[in-house]
């Protein structure tokens, strides 16, 4: 065990220049698939060596067997400025990128070139700047809409953040605007959600059943940490106007296969709408094969800024959606009696959108898409492994979650016997090991396991196995200190 950040047993040959080991073709992975054509993008294709089954503690062996240990994180690292950094005296390990990840350099500068060059408001001067600002806010859009291949930019929602996108989906469903009743909650319908979600998506359901009188139902949990859909005939059914689900649990790491449950919702009418906060950081996602309505994520935690968000979702339904927030730039025209609105996207942009944080995230997915998600997502499975095997070796340690990678990703929450999480979280901090403690947002999922809270540690591209050693380091001085 080492605090030693800048070396891994990934980085084993000395002749990598690159930030990726030599080319191999990436084998398919969780959520990657679809990029390869073969099969839709939630049909879960593991490493070969990663069949469940696989003992925790033999994982990292099987996953580097596999060859999927090849992005180098210190080359990456030398992006990031505040990996730099020393806290408490010693050197940053940051471990709650599930919570936020940290900016690259590349994505700071095109940031602070448009505010030093650039800036304007969009859409409304006609002078150089205001051509240039606008041409950047939509030209991220179209940069982003690649990035999941989505059908048209058009499609791609900008928001502040994926709380105010999967808000903007509930209030508009819930406000009995819409033309089409499809898109109109009332009493009898029925919205289903799962005991996986993160608070942003469930206190808008719960939001807007009460105001419409549908009822909320939810899928259950299995002891291993996955959707229980035993009971997805009788929860999905024709009163069910809408399916909203995690593509990844930002507390248990559980990718949740999509295609049982859009099967389903397909053949009941229902809609699909799904909270991608966790996944598209992670690994490649395709919206031209998903097969879903609606798609959400969150910038911040795929290296670009805060106050940004997005909601895609089909443009037949967006064109059929009621606006969500009124104002300047939403409108077609206005009258002291009526409005018409604008075309979508701009229709759900009202007021001045994040111009600066947009461009921002068009910055972040240039930069992760340069590395290539296939290669992150391979060196996540690693990191997990790597760190579930670590972790099955602290006495006391219970992992709240999938215990090998099939279908997760690399974000780990545990619990240790007797030790409250935050006592751990201090620990660790005074290590400079920064984790997250509490119940993530995620309380119906810690009332599922019976526990208050958890600690969790959460990877990402720029983390090193050094770097799983030293929290693995730690959490044996935690176990020590408090006995
Ligand atoms: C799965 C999931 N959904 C939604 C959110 C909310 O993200 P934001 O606060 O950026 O809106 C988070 C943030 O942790 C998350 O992990």
């Amino acid at each position: 065990m080492t605090q030693d950040v800048s070396a891994s047993k990934a980085d084993v040959d000395p002749s990598r220049r690159d930030r990726r080991s030599a080319a191999q073709p990436a084998d398919l992975l969780p959520g990657d698939s679809a990029s390869h054509g073969a099969v839709p993008a939630d049909e879960h294709q593991e490493p070969r060596g990663l069949e469940p089954g696989v003992p925790p503690g033999g994982a990292y062996d099987a996953v580097v067997a596999a060859g999927h240990a090849r992005l180098l994180p210190e080359e990456i690292r030398k992006d990031f400025p505040i990996l730099d950094r020393l806290v408490h005296g010693k050197p940053l390990v940051y471990l709650d990128s599930a919570n936020t990840s940290q900016k690259p350099r590349q994505v700071l500068e095109v940031m602070t070139d448009h505010y030093e060059r650039h800036n304007a408001n969009i859409a409304r001067a006609v002078h150089q700047l205001g051509t240039e600002a606008t041409e950047a806010y939509e030209n991220a859009r179209t940069k982003i809409a690649g990035f999941v291949t989505a059908p048209s930019r058009d499609e791609v929602i900008f928001t502040k953040n994926i709380t105010e996108a999967l808000n903007l989906v509930a209030n508009t469903l819930a406000s009995g605007l819409a033309d089409d009743p499809r898109l109109r909650l009332g009493p009898g319908d029925e919205v289903v959600i799962s005991e996986m979600e993160h608070h942003s998506n469930i206190v808008p359901w719960q939001l807007a059943c009460r105001r419409t009188g549908a009822r909320l139902r939810w899928f259950g949990l299995t002891d291993q940490g996955r959707l229980d859909l035993t009971d997805l005939e009788s929860l999905i059914n024709e009163r069910t106007k809408l399916v909203s689900i995690a593509h990844q649990s930002n507390m248990l790491g559980t990718v949740n296969s999509l295609s049982p449950i859009v099967k389903r919702a397909r053949e009941m009418g229902a809609l699909v709408l799904v909270d991608g906060a966790q996944a598209v950081p992670h690994m490649s996602v395709n919206l031209s094969k998903l097969g879903v309505d609606l798609y959400a994520f969150t910038g911040h935690k795929m290296c670009g800024p805060t106050g940004i968000g997005v909601l895609w979702g089909r443009s037949e339904l967006l064109d059929a959606l009621p606006p969500f927030l009124g104002g300047g730039e939403m409108i077609e025209t206005v009258t002291m009696a009526e409005s018409t609105f604008a075309p979508v996207p701009h229709k759900f942009e009202a007021g001045t959108p994040p111009i600066a944080e947009a461009i921002g995230l068009g910055a972040a997915v240039d930069y992760l898409s340069a590395i290539d998600m296939h290669e992150i997502r391979a060196h996540e499975v690693a990191l997990t492994a790597y760190a579930l095997d670590g972790l099955a070796t602290v006495p006391g340690l219970r992992v709240i979650g999938p215990v090998w990678t099939v279908n997760r990703g690399g974000t780990i929450s545990f619990t240790m016997k007797g030790i409250h999480p935050h006592d751990v979280g201090q620990v660790l901090d005074e290590l400079g090991i920064a984790v997250r403690v509490g119940h993530h947002c995620a309380r119906p999922a810690c009332l599922r396991y019976e526990v208050p809270a958890t600690t969790r540690a959460s990877f990402y591209l720029y983390n090193t196995l050094a770097e799983v050693d030293a929290l693995i380091a730690g959490l044996r001085q935690v176990r020590k200190f408090f006995g």
